[in-house]
Order: C-alpha cells, then sequence, then structure tokens
C-alpha cells in the first residue's frame, strides 16, 4: 500500500483496487468500534459505501464485531421524501446498516425527509447532533467536491440545513434514480463535519478523483466544499484507489 504526502491531510492512503479500498475502509471502521464499543458514527449513503456496508455486514454476522452498542447518525436525506423511495438515505441506512449491523433502534437517529417544515427538522437534527457530537464521521465525495449535501459555496460555518442540489448533482441522481428525485435535502452542515473527533473520507474511480483533485490542491474555500477537512486535516484519514490516486496526482 502507498502513501501521498499532503501538507494538511495527515492520511492519504492509496489501494490497488476499489474492492481493496472498500475493505480497507470496513476494517478502519471495525477496529474503530472494537475499540469504541459505545462509539457516535455519522454514516454516508451512495454507490462508494454499498461494499464498505456489505463487508462489515459480514463481519457482524459472523460475529467479529459487535455494533449494538454504537449510535448512528444520517449525514443527510433528500427532502421531502419517503423512506420507502428507492433513493431515500434513511431507507438506504435502515437495510444496509442499522439491521445488518444490529445496532439498537433506540441508538439510531433518522432524518426525517418527510417533517413538515424543513428548517424545523434541520434545527432538531442540529441539536441532536450537538449532544452527541460524532466519534467517527464517514464520508464520500460527490459533484463539484460535496460532502454529505453541502454543495459548492457552502459556508464552512454551516450547520445542519436544507440544501439546494446543484444541477450537476440533480442531473447525476437523475441518471441514477429518475425524474423524481428531489432537488432539495436535509445534510449535516460542513461546521457539523468538522467537530467530528475523526473523519474517515473513501474516494474511489476516475470521476470521484476529479471531485477531490481541487479540493486537495487549490486553495481552501467554500468553491470545494471538501477543501474544509484541510482545516482539520490532523484527524482526517482519505483512503483511494489507483484510479483516483492517478486523477490526483496529476497536478494543476
Ligand atoms: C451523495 C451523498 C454524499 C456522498 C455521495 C457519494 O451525494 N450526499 O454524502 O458522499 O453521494 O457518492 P457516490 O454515490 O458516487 O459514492
Amino acid at each position: 500500500m502507498e502513501t501521498i504526502k499532503h501538507s494538511e491531510i495527515k492520511t492519504i492512503e492509496v489501494h490497488p483496487t476499489q474492492k481493496t479500498t472498500a475493505l480497507a475502509a470496513a476494517h478502519y471502521i471495525v477496529h474503530f468500534v472494537k475499540n469504541n464499543p459505545h462509539a457516535t458514527i455519522t454514516y454516508f449513503t451512495g454507490v462508494t459505501p454499498i461494499p464498505i456496508y456489505q463487508e462489515i455486514a459480514r463481519q457482524v454476522f459472523k460475529k467479529g464485531v459487535n455494533f449494538r452498542h454504537t449510535k448512528a447518525f444520517h449525514l443527510d436525506e433528500y427532502y421531502p421524501c419517503s423512506p420507502q423511495k428507492p433513493f431515500s438515505f434513511v431507507g438506504y441506512l435502515q437495510e444496509r446498516v442499522f439491521i445488518p449491523f444490529g445496532i439498537q433502534k433506540e441508538n439510531t437517529f433518522p432524518m426525517n425527509g418527510l417533517a413538515p417544515h424543513a428548517e424545523k427538522e434541520a434545527d432538531r437534527y442540529n441539536d441532536l447532533v450537538l449532544q452527541h457530537p460524532s466519534d467517527l464521521m464517514l464520508l464520500g465525495i460527490g459533484p463539484g467536491s460535496h460532502i454529505g449535501f453541502n454543495e459548492s459555496g457552502a459556508s464552512f460555518e454551516s450547520k445542519t440545513h436544507l440544501s439546494n442540489l446543484s444541477s450537476e448533482t440533480i442531473t447525476r441522481d437523475q441518471k441514477r434514480f429518475g425524474p423524481d428525485v428531489p432537488h432539495q435535502a436535509l445534510t449535516q452542515g460542513i461546521k457539523n463535519i468538522l467537530s467530528a473527533k475523526t473523519i474517515l473520507l473513501t474516494v474511489y474511480g476516475k470521476e470521484r478523483g476529479e471531485y477531490l483533485k481541487p479540493a486537495l490542491w487549490e486553495k481552501i474555500d467554500p468553491r470545494y466544499p471538501a477543501s474544509a477537512l484541510r482545516l482539520v486535516g490532523h484527524k482526517v484519514t482519505l483512503l483511494i484507489d489507483q484510479e483516483a490516486a492517478h486523477i490526483i496526482q496529476n497536478r494543476p
């Protein structure tokens, strides 16, 4: 396994393939929970974490690790959105994380994508996050270097809020889920993300490498939301595959 040097990010590990990168992320999380059985964890969603969560579920099934006493938080959820919708992150985490990891129901904190007032729901969730600061924040990256659904331009001071999705994000999501996908989402803000004790960012593939590149090497700026992670780079571990590494090493 190679590493890449970066003046602000503590660790950048390069793994050969998407599969080995996902396995490295799963092992990191399992190790974290073995050391912190009561950890509060914020979970990201999407394509990237599917093999990560599958591997953890396998280890939980084999009784290699116990997530029962961990607390599970959402990073984001579409709005408005019922958990039954195929694109719902609440439905996704319920199916791929909360149930297979055996997390006790009272320790899961779903966002309510059907709340009548989005702002009130965002405030309610923000209060919960402040009461239960994340020990481990799991992140991926999306269009415009977004983290969670903090789109390009989001303030680094932002708390949990309703975000207007960028046209690039909407296009990506419509390709995945069709025309019904909402144009807004609730998301933990950048300030919430930076407050976590430990941050694990997993990025693989060429396209996500393109999203990551300016966030690593351009000026730290709200234009590239993921660049905010460099402000707390001493607590960030970044796992990438060769394909993404190739893109980010090709510096501007
Ligand atoms: C969405 C989520 C992000 C996540 C990203 C992963 O945009 N809001 O929190 O990082 O998906 O993208 P992918 O599905 O390409 O892995």
